[in-house]
C-alpha cells in the first residue's frame, strides 16, 4: 500500500494563522476538528447533505466536509469565530432573542449560513433566507424561529436590540410577514424537508 502523503497547511482561521501537517486527502472539517480542536463545526453526514459542517471561506458559506483542506484559499470563519470576546454576533443575539436556539449539531451551521447570507445581502427577503439555509437540516424541530431570527438580525442594519424592541412594540411576529403563512406554522425551507 502506498503511504498517504502528508502536506503542511497554512490556514487563517478566525483571525489566527495556523500551520498544520495533515494528510493531503483530509477535509477542512477534519482539520478544523481533529487538528485545531475547533469542534463547533460538526461532522454530521460527511457527504454534503446536512449542512452541519458549514463554515465561511473568504466570506462564502461552504460545506467543510466536501472541501479539501489543502484547497482552501481564503480566511476561514467557524462558529467559534462569530462575535468577539464576550460579545455576540448579531445573528447569535437574534437566535437567542427569538428562541431559535436548537441543538449543537444543526445550530452552528445554521448561524454560519445566516452570517454568510447577511454579509452578502444585508436585507434578504424571506425566500432568500429560506434559500440560503436550505442546506441546513434539522431532523427534529421546525424552522419558523430560525427564519424570524435571521429577519431580526437583518432588520435595521443588524441593530438587534432596536429591532427586537420594535418587533415587541409592534407585536410583529414572523407570521405577520406577508409571505409567511399565518399562525406561525412550521415552514419548509429545504428541498425534501417537511417540518
Ligand atoms: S457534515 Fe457536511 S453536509 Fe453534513
Ligand atoms: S438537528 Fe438540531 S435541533 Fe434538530
Amino acid at each position: 500500500m502506498r503511504p498517504k502523503k502528508t502536506v503542511l497547511l497554512t490556514l487563517l482561521v478566525n483571525g489566527q494563522r495556523h500551520e498544520v501537517a495533515a494528510p493531503q486527502h483530509h477535509t477542512l472539517c477534519e482539520v478544523l476538528r481533529d487538528k485545531l480542536r475547533l469542534t463547533g463545526t460538526k461532522q454530521g453526514c460527511d457527504k454534503g447533505d446536512c449542512g452541519a459542517c458549514t463554515v465561511l471561506v473568504g466570506g462564502q458559506a461552504v460545506l467543510s466536509c466536501l472541501t479539501l483542506a489543502c484547497a482552501v484559499d481564503g480566511p476561514v470563519t467557524t462558529i467559534e469565530g462569530l462575535g468577539g470576546r464576550g460579545t455576540l454576533d448579531p445573528v447569535q443575539d437574534a437566535f437567542d432573542k427569538c428562541g431559535a436556539l436548537q441543538c449543537g449539531f444543526c445550530q452552528p451551521g445554521m448561524m454560519i449560513s445566516a452570517r454568510g447570507l447577511l454579509d452578502e445581502n444585508p436585507t434578504p427577503t424571506i425566500d432568500e433566507i429560506r434559500n440560503a439555509l436550505s442546506g441546513n437540516l434539522c431532523r427534529c424541530t421546525g424552522y419558523t424561529k430560525i427564519l424570524e431570527a435571521v429577519l431580526l438580525a437583518a432588520a435595521h442594519g443588524n441593530d438587534v436590540d432596536q429591532s427586537y424592541n420594535d418587533m415587541r412594540r409592534d407585536r410583529v411576529a414572523v407570521s405577520a410577514f406577508p409571505d409567511v403563512p399565518p399562525g406561525g406554522g412550521l415552514l419548509i425551507i429545504g428541498q425534501g424537508k417537511s417540518q
